[in-house]
């Protein structure tokens, strides 16, 4: 898998984020098990609860697109100006992703193309609820 491709999409999609709010910018690119990149940013709302994050821009593009089975996602995430730094998914994304993906759904959690961290999905949501849960 091309991590430093997926991240350069992460990088790209973080130009459109719309943050008059927060300007803290978030690309996300999300690449599908049928090896299709879907990307997205965070768009933010003068009610700010209604804001939605990169990642879940991403994963909903996809899924609204028939796509349902993910390998991967690169965050890349810091404010407007100033130091980028790790910028890992929110409990709420986490959740959401927990919909689709398993615990070796890949993370790549990037400051750059050049500096990243990968992690599994069972690392940043252990002891999770999910679907698996209600199909009783
Ligand atoms: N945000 C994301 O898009 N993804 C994350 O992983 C963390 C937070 C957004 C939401 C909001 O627009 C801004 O970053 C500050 O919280």
């Amino acid at each position: 898998m091309d991590y430093k491709k997926l991240v350069e999409a992460a990088i790209n999609a973080r130009k459109m984020s719309y943050t008059p709010y927060s300007n803290f910018k978030v690309g996300a690119a999300l690449l599908t098990k049928s090896g299709k990149t879907f990307t997205g940013c965070n768009i933010e709302s003068a009610a700010y609860t209604p804001t939605n994050c990169a990642e879940r821009t991403a994963l909903f593009k996809a899924v609204s697109e028939g796509e349902r089975e993910f390998l991967a996602i690169a965050v890349v995430g810091a404010p407007a100006e100033g130091e980028s730094n790790f910028c890992y998914p929110c409990g709420v994304c986490r959740q959401m992703l927990k919909e689709f993906v398993s615990d070796d759904f890949i993370l790549v959690i990037a400051k750059s193309a050049e500096e990243y961290k990968v992690h599994k999905f069972g690392e940043i949501l252990p002891y999770s609820f999910g679907p698996e849960d209600l199909m009783i």
